[in-house]
């Protein structure tokens, strides 16, 4: 595994791949990397014939009096993991090689599907992940790029953003990744305590059985309901709960569609996100876990 810390060494790297006329994935991630990731890495070696993770944990996403200053790094175990995965180039740049001006010389900003759910409470966040991701995509220039659905908005918005750059990236997408009682697997699952972290498993919990119950003809706001009483029964406080179209989130009256459930919840002190896709129209959703 090749390992990169500069732009000029990862094209270097990159162009012994092009000769060889492989075809080329990208992972960004943050690291802190756990089986939500690798799963992503299993994806880009199924569709690629090279492998390129990116670790960079990126300031410009985090806004003031959030946990940039505390994000776990772990870049030993990181190179460990990636290596026994095998990915053939891992690109681990600083601060100032991925913004050699400084962090407000270059921002991109993707419309609409940005608007409502994490942006209500984190603003920054969008703007700071679609510059990054964009700058990522030019310097690696790959034929794929993967992503996660537990950050679905965000994936939303890397798919609008590579279509209206014209960037000739094809945006992959990964199923989420649960632990056994249906908790995604977080990075930051591991500010919860013991006894919050089964707190967290209610948020999942919600949402599908909120989901189990509900049919075609239900009002998506009865639904959405339904799941915010049920997640703060089982002691989650949550910031937003919401029926929006899959693929595009545009706000949605009825069922009667593929739509996506999205939620945010806190739980002692820590944010977790998570969604879980509808589709009436082929049974009732919210498979057991
Ligand atoms: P990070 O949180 O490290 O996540 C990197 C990728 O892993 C994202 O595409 C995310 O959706 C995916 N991922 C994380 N947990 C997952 C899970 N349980 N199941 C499936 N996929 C999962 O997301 C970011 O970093 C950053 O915003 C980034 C895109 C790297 C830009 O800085």
């Amino acid at each position: 595994m090749y390992h990169a810390s500069t732009v000029d060494q990862l094209r270097r790297a990159l162009e012994r791949f092009r000769i060889a006329g492989d075809r080329i994935a990208l992972v960004p991630t943050m690291g802190n990397l756990h089986a939500g990731h690798m799963a992503l890495v299993e994806r880009a070696r199924e569709v690629a014939d090279r492998v390129v993770v990116s670790l960079f944990v990126n300031p410009v996403q985090f806004g003031p009096g959030e946990d940039y200053a505390e994000y776990p790094r772990t870049f030993e175990d990181d190179r460990g993991r990636l290596l026994g995965a095998g990915v053939d180039l891992l690109f681990a740049p600083d601060v100032a090689g991925m913004y050699p001006d400084g962090e407000g010389a270059v921002r991109i900003r993707v419309d609409r599907v940005t608007e409502g759910l994490c942006s209500e409470t984190r603003p920054h966040f969008f703007e700071g992940v679609a510059t990054v991701v964009a700058k990522l995509f030019c310097a690696a220039c790959p034929d794929v790029a993967v992503f996660g659905k537990k950050d679905y908005q965000q994936w939303v918005m890397v798919r609008r953003l590579a279509r209206n750059l014209l960037l000739d990236i094809n945006i992959e997408a990964v199923p989420v990744v649960r632990e056994a009682d249906g908790l995604a697997l977080s990075s930051r699952n591991e500010y919860l305590s013991p006894a919050d972290r089964r707190t967290a498993a209610g948020l999942f919990r919600g949402l599908r059985d909120a989901a189990a119950d509900a049919g075609v003809g239900e009002d998506p706001r009865q639904l959405e309901a339904d799941a915010w009483e049920r997640i703060a029964a089982a002691g989650l406080d949550p910031e937003y709960i919401e029926v929006r179209g899959q693929g595009d989130l545009e706000p949605v009256v009825d069922l009667a569609g593929p739509r996506i459930l999205l939620a945010a919840a806190h739980v002692g002190g820590a944010r977790l996100i998570d969604n879980l896709e509808l589709d009436f129209r082929e049974g009732p959703p919210g498979h057991a876990v």
